[in-house]
């Protein structure tokens, strides 16, 4: 009898040994992701700083690339994901208030975060659809820092970017896609001067600095959004064989507007439709226009 609870406390102790050995790995190799280091070319963009430029950054900001979006509406941040198993995200105060970092980033530092997805410590952000961003001109960026280091003092009390432990575990398998650097290659190329551009290719640039492709995915058939929990909403085909290829003009601004399709859905507010609500009417029509040209394509292709 004493023969065998021996035994049972050695196997017992030899799992828990495992488990920790197991826990200690999966905590060593997603540290090791997460402070991994990454470098950039360092661009040299002007940056405005009259009236016009201010406010084209400011439109930007909440009505096309909608950084509103996970900053908040003032950018003093906000919480994006807070999931007890995967980890809480936090976009930081972009203001110069109490915990904000306005004034310990240089436009640089900015640049460099908005374009590469690499914050001034050299990590990935995460998250963050810089990947999206890539595509800003430089007259654009330019103005989106301009906007950005406007921004009047607002303090705020946000919690703390955690990663919960299927965070970690995925994080050291590699499987989760939030370290948003990886997916950035610096020698892609990129629409230099986005000012003269004819609608179709005025539409195509919008639909990559507004994040519809980073959603719906580089075909736009929609599908599971990378880096999102298995229960978040799919985004929908925006190619012809969706419901798209239905819709005029006028329908498609309309559901952009009031969040509601034709079809009768009202959209959920994973799909940012309240911020680009405020696009003007030549930047849905030029979008509208480049969405009608893409090759259909199956839902969930990418
Ligand atoms: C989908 C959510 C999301 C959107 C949209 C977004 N951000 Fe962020 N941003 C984050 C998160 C989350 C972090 C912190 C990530 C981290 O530290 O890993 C961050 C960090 C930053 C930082 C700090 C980088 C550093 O050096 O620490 C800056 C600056 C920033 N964002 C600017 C912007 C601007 C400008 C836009 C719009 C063009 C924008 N963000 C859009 C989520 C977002
Ligand atoms: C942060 C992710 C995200 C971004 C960015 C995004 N979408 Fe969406 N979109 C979604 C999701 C999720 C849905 C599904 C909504 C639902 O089922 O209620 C959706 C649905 C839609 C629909 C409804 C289609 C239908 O058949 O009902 C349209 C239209 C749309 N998006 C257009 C756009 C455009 C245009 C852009 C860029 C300007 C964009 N989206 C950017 C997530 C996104």
């Amino acid at each position: 009898m004493s023969k065998l609870i021996k035994l049972f406390t050695y196997l017992l102790a030899g799992i828990v040994g495992l488990a920790l050995i197991a826990t200690i790995a999966i905590y060593l190799l997603s540290e090791r992701k997460i402070n991994q280091l990454y470098s950039a070319p360092t661009d040299a963009i002007a940056i405005p700083s009259d009236a016009a430029s201010i406010e084209r950054g400011k439109y930007l900001a909440s009505a096309v690339s909608v950084c509103v979006d996970c900053h908040g509406a003032n950018m003093a941040g906000g919480v994006v994901v807070d999931d007890p198993a995967l980890g809480r995200i936090v976009a930081p105060n972009l203001t110069k208030g109490n915990q904000g970092i306005g004034g310990q980033r240089s436009d640089a530092d900015l640049v460099r975060v908005i374009r590469y997805g690499i914050t001034k410590e050299g990590k990935s952000v995460r998250v963050m659809p810089s990947d999206d961003y890539y595509h800003l001109s430089d007259k654009d960026l330019g103005a989106l820092v301009a906007y950005v280091r406007s921004l009047p003092a607002t303090d705020s009390n946000l919690p703390a970017i955690t990663m919960g432990p299927l965070g970690r575990a995925l994080t050291a398998f590699g499987q989760l896609d939030i370290y948003v650097a990886d997916r950035i290659d610096p020698k892609k190329p990129r629409q230099k001067d986005a000012e003269t551009l004819a609608a179709l290719d005025k539409g195509k640039y919008l639909a990559d600095i507004s994040g519809c492709t980073g959603c719906h995915g580089p075909g736009l058939s929609g599908g599971q959004i990378p880096g999102t929990p298995p229960d978040y909403p799919k985004s929908s085909n925006l190619t012809p064989s969706g419901n798209l290829g239905k819709w005029s003009e006028a329908d498609f601004i309309a559901t952009i507007r009031s969040g509601k399709t034709p079809e009768g859905k009202t959209l959920v507010d994973e799909m940012p439709w309240k911020n680009y609500r405020n696009m003007s009417d030549d930047e849905l029509k030029a979008i509208y226009l480049y969405l009608k040209s893409v090759p259909a394509r199956s839902t969930g292709s990418r």
